[in-house]
């Protein structure tokens, strides 16, 4: 009997290439479909798995853990890499992994396969939470192994062996896309003296050829997680979607990076994260409404490793375990709702309310109502520098 291997399956060329090669290598392929928001006919793309030699489709919808067990501590955390990314395709990977795993153990498979190259961050954040959750598990990478030297040569492939792919309305991108944004690289963005053309963009509208009006926005956070928009509850897949459309309407959430990859090489990727970025600015606003300054500023270095662990594949740390510790004991007081305004691609914060504001306005005034005792500002000066004065 042919030794079963599980392989990631997404529909793309590579993916549907590897089932072929695989089988061709002696596997019995079994095909895991994770549904985290890509959009997309489930049905079409398991067909197409079966047809390129599959013996088994498993199909999963994993939105709603994706959500809670992944966007929302990454959210808590403001977790964003380099200032631009939200993180959308790094969140999937350690939950699809853990899919893997568990399949491989339901079909007693020692074998495990994913389709990316090697080149890229993913194949590294599939690995590294392979092995952390199950390190006996082998993994298989034919996209690093096989002879094909471009996309063309994969495509005769393809084309030679009759495989159902999708060709001739080939997309001149790489795109990834799932229910906290979409990545897109490749083709012309690998000039990097060219601005993004207009069909790069999947789910946002262009923000400079966007009627000159702005929509009001007020999002309402409990402990850190997002339930209402203006004053009407929603369940958390329902809330973000709801936020990519509008957001993207208002052609909010675009990014262009040039970025750090993990494995050395530097590289162009554009990104759209409507909800995402409304969440994010709303969450940071509410925060800086209600933590302290130290836990503020602390919480700030905290948001860079904890995005650092994500991009890094390290999902599945004890440090990040840690992290969340810490996040989730900061979001006691983020309760409130933050006013936000979007217009022509921008989302920016204006208006703010919690019962656990620490803005004291008495304090703040320049009115006559002040109680702030002027005075005492002279006396802490004095000692506040007095470290770095000759005299
Ligand atoms: N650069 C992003 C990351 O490493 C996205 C990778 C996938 N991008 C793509 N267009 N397929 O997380």
């Amino acid at each position: 009997m042919a030794k079963k291997i599980i392989l990631a399956y997404s529909g793309g060329l590579d993916t549907t290439c590897a089932v072929r090669w695989l089988k061709e290598s002696g596997f019995c392929v079994i095909c895991f479909m994770a549904d985290l928001g890509q959009g997309g006919d489930m049905s079409v793309i398991k067909q197409r798995a079966l047809s390129a030699g599959a013996c088994k489709v498993y199909i999963k919808d994993l939105r709603q853990e994706f959500a809670l067990d992944f966007i929302l501590p990454a959210l808590k955390a403001n977790a964003v890499y380099e200032d631009k990314y939200l993180l959308a395709t790094a969140l999937g990977r350690p939950l699809i992994a853990k899919y893997l795993v568990e399949l491989a153990r339901r079909e007693k498979a020692r074998f495990v396969a994913h389709g990316c190259t090697g080149k890229g961050n993913d194949q590294v954040r599939f690995e590294v939470s392979i092995k952390i959750l199950d390190p006996d598990l082998e993994i298989i990478a034919p996209a690093r192994i096989w002879e094909f030297k471009s996309r063309e040569e994969e495509i005769d492939y393809a084309k030679k062996l009759n495989l159902p792919v999708d060709v001739t309305k080939r997309n001149p991108y790489s795109i990834d896309r799932n229910l906290w944004g979409v990545s897109i690289e490749a083709g012309i963005l690998e000039d990097l003296s060219i601005e993004p053309p207009e069909n790069t963009f999947q789910i946002t509208k262009n923000p400079s050829a966007h009627p000159g009006f702005a929509r009001y926005l007020e999002i309402y956070f409990q402990k850190g997680i997002p339930k209402k928009i203006n004053g009407k509850p929603y369940k958390i897949l329902d809330l973000i979607n709801e936020l990519n459309n509008i957001g993207g309407f208002y052609g909010v959430g675009r990014s262009d990076l040039v970025e750090n990859r993990l494995i050395g090489i530097k590289s162009r990727e554009v990104y759209e994260a409507p909800a995402a970025t409304i969440l994010y600015t709303a969450h940071k606003e509410l925060e800086a409404l209600v933590l302290d300054r130290l836990t503020q500023h602390f919480k700030e270095i905290v948001s860079l490793k904890y995005a650092e662990l994500i991009y890094d594949g390290l999902w599945y740390t004890n440090l990040r375990d840690a992290l969340d510790k810490f996040v989730e004991s900061t979001q006691k007081r983020v309760t409130g709702s933050i006013k936000v305004k979007l217009f022509k691609g921008n989302c920016i914060a204006v208006a703010r309310q919690s019962s656990y504001s620490l803005y004291r306005r008495e304090m703040a005034t320049y009115g006559t109502d002040n109680k702030f005792d002027h005075k005492l500002a002279k006396g802490f000066i004095e000692i506040w520098g007095m470290p770095y004065r000759k005299k």
